[in-house]
């Protein structure tokens, strides 16, 4: 009997320790090429630290749309992961920071002599009061069209098209050949409104749309209707079966040949390379048209939540995601260019050089929907906007509903 209970003590013990070297990483990257990144960068953290097991918290649905509540959630009722995706931005810094959620961790990025490591612009934007919150993992790009190449050649599109009516001239004639011109998939909502902030920086201009969040651009300037115009006007060239699909669906349009175009932010490359795509190659890419200099920018970061259960290996987690092999190691695949300015600029494509490049010279806007521009309120009501904009039409109440967000939730 006392065998017995020494043995079930010694197990229970050694689950004990066995579960106390677990670190949790929440996130909404479940596949269609986001999966792929992420278990590249277990692999690189299980180099380092092989006995940690990896909890690996996903709840699925693109830009977060069901993660996010979820992990508001757990962080609100006392249930904080070790460490969790986090744009940059307002999502990090309103929801998270201000209400005290949040230890900074500016000492770790001086420990590890990384803090001078990063753009600017950047870790700016994942700081609050002088300290640093989270780390950047990456930088996508919103506002990028990509195009099946076979489609554009057949239908003689020889110049890509730079401004809108150049761009609706090309949408008419692949409407013309049978294909889909302009493939959208916002069964979760925020495809559109990710469409929506792209015209808006083309209407604007980088100046005024990042005017819009100091207060230095109003709501009623002309670019936000003319933004909602256009956007009515492409609709008429989107698939029909649009509001069933996800983003990964419409990419997929454009992979089988369906579709032509496709405006997505480039975690959309990452999932044409996981598909077998090469850049440049079966596919093409270029700026949303009006947005030539300005590169709207996503970005993921993650970092340490108060009373996290793994506080350790959450650090752990931190240091490795903000090494230059972690990030050399997961952008290539995820489709983004790396935070740190110290990677090695060879490991990356065609396409995320030509990215690279443009972050380097561009003009830097935050998106809205991807977390950074506007506090949460102001992109869910957008959003909600943005998508009864599509079967009403009416550019007058969409105005209405834009200028009361920008009221209610921007200082
Ligand atoms: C963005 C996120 C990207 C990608 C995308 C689609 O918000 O920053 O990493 O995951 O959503 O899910």
């Amino acid at each position: 009997m006392k065998k017995v209970l020494v043995i079930l003590v010694v197990l229970l013990l050694s689950y004990a320790a066995f579960a106390s070297n677990q670190l949790e990483i929440f996130s909404w990257w479940t596949g269609g090429g986001e999966e792929e990144g992420l278990l590249a960068l277990y692999d690189v953290f299980h180099k380092y630290y092989p006995d940690v097991e990896i909890i690996n918290a996903t709840v699925a649905g693109g830009a977060g749309t069901n993660a996010k509540a979820v992990l508001k959630t757990r962080m609100l009722g006392g249930n904080p992961p070790d460490s969790f995706q986090v744009h940059g931005g307002m999502e990090l810094i309103d929801t998270y920071v201000v209400t005290g959620m949040m230890e900074p961790i500016t000492g770790l990025l001086e420990q590890w002599g990384i803090k001078d490591k990063f753009p600017a612009d950047i870790l700016r934007i994942c700081s609050y009061n002088g300290e640093i919150y989270s780390i950047p993992v990456n930088v996508h790009r919103g506002n990028v069209v990509f195009y099946n190449k076979a489609i554009l050649e057949e239908v003689g599109i020889k110049e890509l098209p730079t401004t809108w009516p150049e761009f609706i001239e090309a949408l008419k004639k692949i409407k013309a050949a049978g294909y889909v011109p302009l493939a959208l998939g916002d069964k979760n909502k925020w495809t559109a409104t990710h469409l929506f902030e792209d015209i808006l920086l083309s209407t604007l201009g980088a100046y005024n749309y990042n005017g819009l969040w100091n207060g230095r651009t109003s709501f009623d300037h002309q670019g936000v209707k003319e933004a909602l115009e256009i956007f009515k006007e492409l609709m008429n060239y989107i698939n029909e079966n649009h509001a069933s699909l996800t983003w990964q669906d419409a990419t997929l349009l454009v992979f089988e040949g369906k579709a032509a175009f496709n405006v997505m932010g480039d975690w959309a490359e990452g999932y044409l390379k996981t598909l077998g795509w090469t850049p440049g190659k079966e596919f093409g890419w270029m700026t949303v048209p009006g947005t030539k200099g300005s590169f709207m920018v996503v970005t993921d970061t993650f970092g340490l939540p108060k009373n996290a259960p793994h506080r350790e290996n959450a650090i752990k987690w931190l240091k490795i995601i903000s090494s230059v092999e972690g990030q050399d190691t997961f952008n290539p695949i995820k489709g983004s260019i790396p935070a740190r300015i110290d990677a090695d600029k060879s490991l990356y494509d065609d396409y995320l050089t030509w990215s690279m490049n443009d972050f380097a010279t561009n003009a830097l806007c935050p998106s809205i929907i991807h977390g950074s521009a506007a506090p949460e309120g102001f992109a869910t009501a957008l959003n909600d906007t943005i998508n009864m904009y599509i079967t009403t039409k009416d550019v007058k109440k969409a105005l209405r509903e834009i200028t009361y967000a920008a009221e209610d939730y921007l200082e």
